[in-house]
């Protein structure tokens, strides 16, 4: 498919592509089909400054898909006459070409992929989250090989461009793309910001004069404080049961044990402190979130493409059913109840858009972002890349100094970079041995029986494992 031409002068970053012009600003965004692109085209209609994207190119496999997505575009850009324009193609390095913005958000296997995932390890009776456990070590695995490829075609066909990427399991792929873009490439995800809004809200202070000094790997982290004007307001919320209840990550942990922590876990630990509870709750579930997603989509995907149904209505409809059912497992085995109506609107596309301003008008912000440790944490090596709060220019994210992690967060830290690490070196020697590897390290497997079965069990069900051997 090509791109259709667009308007444009002619100027000295017109690079390879003879349709952008000196002043555009091409954003690239690969996994173009996916169900959360008109988010990030939605934060994009709402940035008026100069130095803003004036050009989306949608790239995806899928033409179908991408179809039903620009369809919703369209929708959200009609009266807002300088919107970005949009261009699709399933031409993976014509899409890099002339990029001076690459997300990455894709999935490979897709939804069903993400529902195998899940299910396979369920029968061993290990969790099969995307990414936490087995399922995500099963979803890095078929995941690296395809970024790594992106991560070198990036590097030959845009040196110049930044990489923000979205794909899960966020840190582990960020750290495979690292290897070949350097901090050229920044994972980013949205649970450590809305961890932070949320405390913020429920002390009382101004999410933006805030300083969440939160640590740790992707959906592996912990809030050890938040600062305002100087003050640490972490005791205060510790101190006080009503405010602790009164907020996502203090339901679904409880009282007792957050004070026990001395700090407020990212929700994905939910499924390590309570691992029994959510393995159970997962296999006695109707379907499984990755199940429950497939179908939902696979709905949205048909009706998006008729042409007597709003592909916009259908979008958002889709999109509040899914905020609304996020991690409803977990919460009903912590009696948490429904989410908070300020908290169904995410923040993946917010993070995203900041952090391309912050680069491009080198208008300097803080950010928590997936960069490399570069010696911010003591017990991770240098390449190691880990979610800690940023300083973001021109220059691109530079990790801020901050306190080493107490032993017991060190340790998970360490013990699931190793897995990761695994995972790297599986995909990279394609062996099946050093996959076995990382399943049986992986401190919610706990067997390494298991680990060869959910081994074999993924290569048999994944076209995309069959490289290991
Ligand atoms: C959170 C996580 C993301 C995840 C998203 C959607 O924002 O940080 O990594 O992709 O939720 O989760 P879902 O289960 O709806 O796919
Ligand atoms: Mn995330």
């Amino acid at each position: 498919m090509r791109r259709a031409a667009v308007p444009g002068m002619m100027g000295a970053t017109a690079g390879r592509d003879s349709g952008k012009g000196a002043w555009d600003v091409r954003l690239t965004i690969l996994g173009g089909g996916g169900f959360r692109v008109p988010l990030v085209y939605g934060a994009l209609l709402t940035d008026r400054g100069e130095g803003r994207v004036t050009e989306v190119v949608l790239h995806d496999l899928d033409a179908d898909r991408l179809h039903a997505v620009s369809r919703v575009l369209a929708e959200q850009a009609a009266g807002t006459p300088d919107a970005p324009r949009v261009s699709t193609t399933t031409d993976l390095d014509e899409a890099l070409g002339g990029a001076d913005f690459v997300f990455s958000a894709i999935r490979v296997g897709g939804l069903s992929g993400r529902a195998d995932d899940e299910r396979i390890a369920l029968a061993e009776g290990v969790l099969g989250q995307e990414t936490v456990g087995a399922g995500g070590i099963a979803y890095g695995l078929r995941t690296v090989p395809v970024a790594t490829d992106i991560a070198r075609r990036v590097a030959r066909l845009a040196p110049d461009a930044w990489v923000i990427n979205f794909t899960n399991p966020a840190g582990l792929v960020t750290e495979a793309m690292s290897r070949h873009l350097g901090d050229r490439v920044i994972g980013i995800c949205d649970s450590p910001v809305g961890l932070g809004r949320r405390l913020a809200r429920v002390l009382g202070a101004d999410p933006r004069e805030a300083f969440v000094d939160y640590v740790g790997l992707n959906h592996l982290g912990w809030v050890r404080g938040l600062r305002v004007a100087g003050r640490d307001e972490l005791p205060r919320l510790l101190a006080d049961p009503a405010l602790l209840g009164s907020f996502e990550e203090g339901r679904l942990f409880g009282p007792d044990w957050l004070r026990s922590l001395g700090a407020i876990p990212n929700e994905y630990l939910h499924y390590y402190y309570f691992n029994r509870e959510t393995v159970r709750a997962y296999q006695e579930a109707e379907r499984t979130r990755g199940a429950f997603l497939r179908d939902q989509q696979a709905r949205f995907y048909e009706e998006a493409l008729r042409p007597d149904v709003s592909a916009l209505d259908a979008w958002d409809r889709t999109r509040a059913e899914r905020e609304a059912t996020y991690m409803s497992e977990n919460r009903e085995t912590a009696g948490a109840g429904e989410r908070e109506a300020e908290d169904l609107s995410g923040g993946y596309e917010k993070v995203a858009l900041a952090l391309m301003r912050a680069i491009a008008r080198d208008e300097r912000t803080t950010l928590i972002l997936n960069v490399r440790n570069s010696g911010t944490l003591p017990t991770l090596d240098a390449d190691a890349v880990v979610e800690v709060p940023c300083m973001v220019d021109a220059n691109g994210a530079h990790p801020l100094a901050t306190d080493p992690l107490p032993a017991h967060a060190a340790g998970l830290v360490g013990a699931v970079k190793a897995v990761e690490r695994e995972v790297l070196s599986a995909a990279e020697s394609a062996s099946r041995a050093t996959a076995v590897k990382a399943f049986a390290l992986h401190p919610l497997v706990d067997s390494v029986n298991v680990a060869g079965r959910l081994t074999d069990g993924y290569i048999a069900a994944h076209p995309g494992l069959a490289y290991l051997k």
